[in-house]
């Protein structure tokens, strides 16, 4: 059985997550990480006993990495994945996949044309615990789906050269947290008819709070919002015909799923999970790339086009624009 190795470019907070998690996935070893700051890799190295590259250039040009993990601020996803895909890496590039739909399918196509894996690291959607509310609303046991009400918010310290802030580094509550609500409405209803949405627009001029009302055919709708102004609940509540699923907090990793029938007693799904939960989605990875296929059935290159296609019409509505990375 073949071993694959993973480089990971970025050092910061998700790249610490999914060196932990690799250890948990099967046919991986964590070979390489890349940082701007040689000292800064190094470090990272010493910890995750792995290789230490100065530059994301480096990294890529190895030829014995088979799969690179993106893990920088939003900006860079779209020039980092291209590089990588140019030299014949499958990458899982962290959410949001890119700034816009024209940066997407610009790294799908390259995909596309060199034969490689890519996926967009949107870890909630192989989560057991949401893959489980989603086949007991498909059992058809509670019926449709009536409203789904999902949100995600933080009280971030401000500070206007953060990534949550800056924005030169694409900061805003919905590219980075609104878009797990807009994911779980996505998941679970399907792409809507219409989007409607209104923002509060903080003193870097990036969303800081972001409300979404999204309308499905007959009368459902989805309510979302974000916040890096407020801690809200983080819960994801899908109300049916025949009773309601809730999970959270948080919805990105719910700990608790409870189904809760109009008739009957109300029924807490506990899934034992393990490790920090970022391993479910590389294994999907290596799982692909076995079976010879670029893109996952799981979360597919057109699910993330709906996916960065509906949060730049979210983003046209608010007037929220980004330079460099407009939405046409
Ligand atoms: N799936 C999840 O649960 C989850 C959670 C958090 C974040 N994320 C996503 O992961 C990405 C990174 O987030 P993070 O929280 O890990 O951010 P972070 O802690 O700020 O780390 C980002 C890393 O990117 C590199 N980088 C390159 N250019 C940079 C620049 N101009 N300014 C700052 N850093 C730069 C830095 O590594 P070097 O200095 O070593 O080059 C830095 O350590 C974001 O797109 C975010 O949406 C996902």
């Amino acid at each position: 059985m073949k071993t694959y190795n993973w480089g990971i470019i970025g050092t910061g907070f998700i790249a610490q997550k999914m060196a932990a998690a690799l250890l948990l996935v099967p046919q991986s070893k964590l070979y390489a990480v890349a940082s701007r700051n040689s000292s800064t890799a190094a470090n990272f190295a010493a910890t995750h006993n792995c290789k230490a590259y100065g530059s994301y250039e480096e990294l890529a040009n190895d030829p014995d990495i088979d799969i690179v993990y993106i893990a920088t601020p939003h900006n860079y996803h779209c020039e980092n994945t291209l590089m990588c895909i140019s030299k014949g890496k499958h990458v899982l590039c962290e959410k949001p996949f890119a700034v816009n739909g024209r940066e997407v399918r610009l790294m799908i196509d390259a995909a596309r044309e060199k034969g490689v894996f890519l996926m967009e690291a949107l870890w909630t959607r192989f989560n057991p615990r949401v893959i489980h509310a989603k086949s007991s609303i498909e059992s058809g046991r509670l019926g449709k789906i009536k409203l789904l009400t999902g949100n995600l918010g933080d009280l971030k310290p401000f500070d206007p050269e953060n990534r949550f802030f800056s924005k030169q580094l694409i900061g805003g509550s919905l590219l980075d947290m609104g878009i797990y609500p807009l994911f779980m409405a996505l998941f679970m209803l399907g792409k809507p008819k219409t989007i409607k949405a209104a923002a509060g627009i903080g003193a870097t001029g990036v969303d800081t709070n972001c409300s979404i009302t999204l309308g499905y055919e007959d009368d459902a709708m989805a309510i979302l919002h974000s916040s890096l102004v407020a801690a809200t609940d983080g819960v994801c509540v899908i109300h049916c015909e025949k009773g309601k699923i809730e999970f959270g907090p948080s919805i990105y990793a719910p700990e608790k799923v409870t189904l809760v029938p109009l008739e009957g007693n109300p029924e807490d799904i506990t899934l034992e999970l393990t490790g920090n939960y970022y391993q479910y989605e590389a294994i999907e990875v290596i799982r692909c790339i076995e079976a010879g296929e670029t893109s996952s059935p799981m979360w597919s290159w057109d699910d993330s086009i709906v996916l960065i296609d509906s949060m730049d019409e979210i983003r046209r509505q608010i007037g929220l624009t980004y330079e460099g990375h407009d939405i046409g």
